[in-house]
């Protein structure tokens, strides 16, 4: 059993697609342990995409991230993680394939829908960023 994070970005919320994705990981075998919505504040939109500080676009992003309600959820099940970013598809929307929640409805950068973890690392991290060390689930 394996746990990972995901975020339901700004446009995804406006756009009504929360139920859409979260469904795709359900059918999929994968069960939702926790799930919330919110506004994810400047700081720890910052802090969460670090890993991207020097890159051209990071203010943008980071702007992105906070513009609106995001809807966040522990995903858990075998290989979850893997899962997960295979339903995603690939971080461009011009390159995800037909079929994955970013081949299906998104675009363009930055605007891609969902976030997930990419690594048992990155998940454990995001986990306790975004819905603290508590084992409630
Ligand atoms: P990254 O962590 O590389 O990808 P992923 O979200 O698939 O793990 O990038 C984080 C986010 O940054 C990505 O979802 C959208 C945005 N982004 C851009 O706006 N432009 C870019 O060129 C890249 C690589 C990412």
């Amino acid at each position: 059993m394996e746990r990972t994070f995901i975020i339901i970005k700004p446009e995804g919320v406006r756009r009504g697609l929360i139920g859409e994705v979260l469904s795709r990981f359900e059918r999929k075998g994968l069960r939702i342990a926790r799930l919330t919505t919110g506004h994810i504040p400047e700081k720890v939109a910052r802090e969460h995409y670090a890993h991207l500080k020097d890159k051209p676009f990071f203010d943008e992003l980071v702007e992105y991230m906070t513009s609106g309600m995001v809807c966040m959820a522990i995903i858990e099940g075998p290989n979850a993680i893997q899962h997960v970013r295979s339903l995603i598809g690939a971080t461009n929307p011009v390159e995800a394939a037909p079929g994955t929640i970013r081949g299906d409805f998104a675009t363009e950068l930055p605007y891609n829908i969902v976030h997930a973890s990419d690594s048992p690392e990155t998940a454990i991290a995001e986990i306790a960023r975004f819905f603290g060390t508590e084992e409630d689930a």
